[in-house]
C-alpha cells in the first residue's frame, strides 16, 4: 500500500513560518470541510472507520500522532510530526489515529461535508465490502 505524502510549501523567514493550503493546488480536491482533533488522551485510539467516497488530508500541525492505515490486505503506520507534511487518504481504507502526544493538533481537510452515511464503522462490513469489489 502506497502512502500518499503531501509536502506543503513553507513560506519562512526570520519572522517565522507560514504554510498555505489551496484546493486543487496544494491538495487535489475541493475542500468542503476542515476539522481538528486535540486534547486526545494518551492511549486513546480514534477513527476506527472507513469512508466510501471521502478524500482527506491529515496534518499534525503541532505535536505528533500515528495514523494506521489498512486496505484489508496490508496495514501501515505513519507518524505525523511535521506541520508541513500531510498524508492523503482516499478509497476504501480503514483508518485509526493513535499515540497522540498531549500537545497534538491533528487537522483534517475533507472533500465533503459531514455525512454519516459515508462511514463504515464496522470492520467486518469494511472487509466484506472491499472483497465484494
Ligand atoms: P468521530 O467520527 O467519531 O471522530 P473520530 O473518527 O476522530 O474518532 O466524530 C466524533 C463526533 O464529532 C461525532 O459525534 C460526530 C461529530 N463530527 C461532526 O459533527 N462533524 C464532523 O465533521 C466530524 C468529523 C465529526
Amino acid at each position: 500500500m502506497d502512502i500518499n505524502i503531501i509536502d506543503l510549501t513553507v513560506h519562512g523567514d526570520s519572522s517565522g513560518k507560514l504554510v498555505a493550503i489551496e484546493e486543487f493546488k496544494d491538495v487535489p480536491f475541493d475542500v468542503k470541510r476542515v476539522y481538528y482533533i486535540y486534547d486526545t488522551e494518551s492511549g486513546v485510539i480514534r477513527g476506527k472507520h472507513a469512508h466510501k467516497k471521502l478524500k482527506q488530508v491529515l496534518l499534525c500541525v503541532h505535536g505528533k500522532c500515528t495514523i494506521r492505515l489498512d486496505n484489508g490486505e496490508e496495514r501501515k503506520e505513519i507518524q505525523l510530526d511535521d506541520p508541513k507534511r500531510g498524508i492523503m487518504i482516499e478509497g476504501m481504507i480503514w483508518r485509526e489515529m493513535l499515540d497522540f502526544s498531549n500537545d497534538a493538533v491533528l487537522v483534517v481537510l475533507a472533500s465533503e461535508p459531514y455525512d454519516e452515511s459515508d462511514y463504515i464503522r464496522d470492520y467486518d462490513t469494511f472487509l466484506t465490502s472491499i472483497r465484494g469489489k
